[in-house]
């Protein structure tokens, strides 16, 4: 099982709104975000929406990977904020650029959304069933925010990221993933209840509810020895990988997971200063600058990975 990166993309809302923006509308400050998360503004969509920029960082991806829409046998779509719970992201990305082959579905596995994703079309390429998947994380998270509750609204941003991925051959990858039900209730969003005879509709759990401290204690615990785990499958050191792209969820866990690695935090590159955590996006839009920025050369070993609601985690080794 091996996947290849062929083509990346991404696509962000025209609205930054920095620290100070928020500290005009709610009771917090630059100095108190910056200090625990590292995040200094994040993309907010006004007109944008998760179909639009899903399609956008797509089609950007194609054109990256040169590779023409009809070309394409699967999209695989990572969202926990889609625009409509049906048709799927996936279909709507599909009409609109005009993949008309392709098989559409969703994934949520929450800020594990596109490792999940990227893992799902290793295994669909590795059976043959397909030849080129397009794997996209896309949030509008700013809509499932309770914009009362400081104490998560400041942390979340919203934007999409690509990739087009083919069978990798005999290049090396492997992954670990995972998931823990009954830690659930730490990060969750149960959103519209069933509004049937029985259960009445409530508006109370409408929004996105975290404890931070317990979600904090799971990644800075889980991310490392997910790290060690998959690159002792691929039989490669902490040392020999090049950069270690992690889900900008906040500075200080990175730090932390850098330290507990003793790895230097220079191989952990980072672009939630501008972007907060948008979830299932981070990860491909971290990638997509990288790959523009030419900070990734063919050949760099990578570790990819994500922690976030359900609970989920999963880490990925592959090479570029
Ligand atoms: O994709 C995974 C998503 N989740 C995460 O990555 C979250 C992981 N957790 C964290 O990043 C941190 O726990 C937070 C950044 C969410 C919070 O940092 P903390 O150091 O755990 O702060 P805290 O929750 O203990 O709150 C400390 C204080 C509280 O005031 P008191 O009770 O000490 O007076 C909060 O009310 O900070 C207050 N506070 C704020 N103050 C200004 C909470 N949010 C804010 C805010 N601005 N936005």
């Amino acid at each position: 099982m091996s996947v290849k990166i062929l083509g990346t993309g991404s696509a962000i809302p025209a609205r930054s709104v920095t620290n100070n923006d928020l500290a005009q509308v709610m009771d917090t400050s630059d100095k108190w975000i910056r200090s625990r998360t590292g995040i200094g503004s994040r993309y907010i969509a006004i007109s944008e929406t998760s179909n639009d920029m899903a399609a956008e960082a797509g089609k950007k991806a194609l054109e990256d990977a040169g590779v023409q829409p009809e070309e394409i046998d699967m999209i695989l779509v990572a969202t926990i904020s889609p625009d409509q719970v049906m048709p799927n992201t996936a279909c709507e990305v599909q009409k609109r650029i005009g993949a008309h082959r392709a098989v559409c579905f969703d994934l949520n596995a929450a800020c594990s959304g596109f490792l999940f994703a990227l893992h799902t079309a290793s295994a669909y390429l590795s059976s043959g069933f397909a030849k080129k998947i397009l794997v996209i994380g896309v949030e509008t998270l700013s809509k499932i925010m309770d914009w009362n509750d400081r104490s998560t609204c400041v942390l979340f941003g919203d934007g999409a990221g690509a990739v087009v991925v083919t069978d990798g051959g005999e290049l090396p990858y492997e992954a670990v993933v995972g998931s823990t039900g009954v830690k659930g209730e730490v990060l969750a969003l149960d959103g519209r209840k069933n509004n049937n005879l029985y259960v009445q509709n409530e508006e109370k759990n409408a929004y996105v509810t975290m404890d931070g401290q317990e979600v904090f204690k799971f990644a800075v615990s889980t991310v490392p020895k997910i790290t060690k785990e998959v690159l002792e499958k691929a039989n490669v050191s902490v040392d020999e990988v090049d950069w270690f792209v992690l889900h900008q969820a906040n500075e200080r866990i990175l730090q932390s997971v850098a330290k507990r690695l003793k790895v230097s935090l220079d191989k952990f590159p980072m672009n939630l200063e501008r972007f907060g955590n948008t979830s299932s996006a981070s990860i491909p839009l971290l990638i997509d600058e990288m790959n523009r920025n030419n900070q990734i050369k063919e050949g760099d070993k990578l570790v990819l990975c994500g922690f976030g609601g359900g609970l989920t985690w999963g880490a990925i080794y592959l090479v570029w």
